[in-house]
């Protein structure tokens, strides 16, 4: 009975799991981590939606603004930060995440 019990409990375990996967997007693959580390690390200043939310910050969904930054820019400034307010992220992210988090940021473009 035990073991049945303990089977049981597992079996609900991994349709929790596999119900919590998100609808499977191309986009939501693409970038899910790029996704979690600007909610935690970026929207306070940046917005959830990237429009800004402290003074000075551009807003990401605007197209003029999007064409006129290069990719190489925009992972320079991630990485080595800009002006006073925009930290420097180099130490604490791989180039690769920072490479993702142009990807989400071009992604915002309305
Ligand atoms: C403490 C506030 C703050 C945080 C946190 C922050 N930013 Fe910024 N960010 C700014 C400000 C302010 C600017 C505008 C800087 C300027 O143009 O002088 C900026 C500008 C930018 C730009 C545009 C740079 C350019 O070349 O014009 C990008 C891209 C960017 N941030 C990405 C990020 C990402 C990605 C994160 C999270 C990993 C992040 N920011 C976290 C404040 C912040």
């Amino acid at each position: 009975m035990r073991r049945l019990t303990t089977f049981t409990m597992f079996g609900i375990a991994a349709v929790g799991v596999l119900a919590g996967t998100p609808a499977a997007t191309p986009q939501a693959e693409a970038a899910p981590s790029a996704a979690r580390i600007f909610s935690s690390k970026c929207a306070s200043c940046h917005a959830p939606d990237g429009k800004g939310s402290i003074g000075g910050t551009p807003n990401f969904q605007d197209a003029g603004w999007q064409s006129s930054r290069s990719d190489a820019s925009l992972t320079a400034s991630i990485r080595d930060g800009k002006g006073n307010l925009m930290p420097a992220w180099g130490k604490e992210l791989t180039p690769a995440q920072i490479a993702a988090l142009v990807k989400h940021i071009r992604a915002m473009k309305r």
